[in-house]
């Protein structure tokens, strides 16, 4: 099994937009007993939330389901778990950096390395701006969903 964790800040709004988007299309793939998908915060700020409205409307609108997840803090042992921990900008790396436990091994990669063709480094945070925030995560989302999956593709499937 190949283990995804993506990760964000809050847990509510880009993260779980890229779980919920990287599990359809991992689906979609035929590769869901192969590749699993999971997200948490960086901060523990809206444990056991729901996905923010917006987002859930924003990704309902192409046709994802967010409305099962509910949040949770990255804990120590995702450093053991998981085969990418991926977070969204700058900020969730350099936290990942000093949550990670001094012998964790596994890397983290910020999300749009997997997609350079959007000439963009980081997701940007849409909960305090309009709902058209959502849909910029949505198009970054996708477009690095895609370059994950041709990753995992080629270094472990
Ligand atoms: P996220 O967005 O990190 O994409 O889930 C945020 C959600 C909540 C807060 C900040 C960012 N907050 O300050 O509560």
């Amino acid at each position: 099994m190949v283990k995804v964790l993506f990760v964000c800040l809050g847990n509510i709004c880009r993260s779980p937009t890229a779980e919920g988007v990287f599990r359809t299309i991992v689906e979609d793939a035929g590769l869901s007993d192969v590749i699993s998908v999971d997200s948490a915060g960086t901060s523990g700020w809206h444990i056991g939330d729901p996905p923010d409205s917006r987002g859930q409307q924003a990704a309902a609108g192409r046709g994802y389901d967010l409305s099962a997840q509910r949040a949770r803090q990255v804990a120590a042992n995702d450093f053991d778990t998981f085969d990418y921990i991926i977070g969204m900008d700058s900020r969730n790396l350099a936290d990942l950096s000093s949550m990670a436990p001094p012998a964790s091994r596994v890397k983290v990669s910020m999300f749009l390395q997997f997609a350079p063709e959007t000439g963009q480094r980081e997701v940007p945070d849409p909960y305090y701006g309009g709902d058209d925030g959502f849909d910029a995560v949505l198009d970054l989302v996708e477009a690095a969903s895609r370059g994950l999956l041709e990753d995992i593709r080629t270094r472990h499937l």
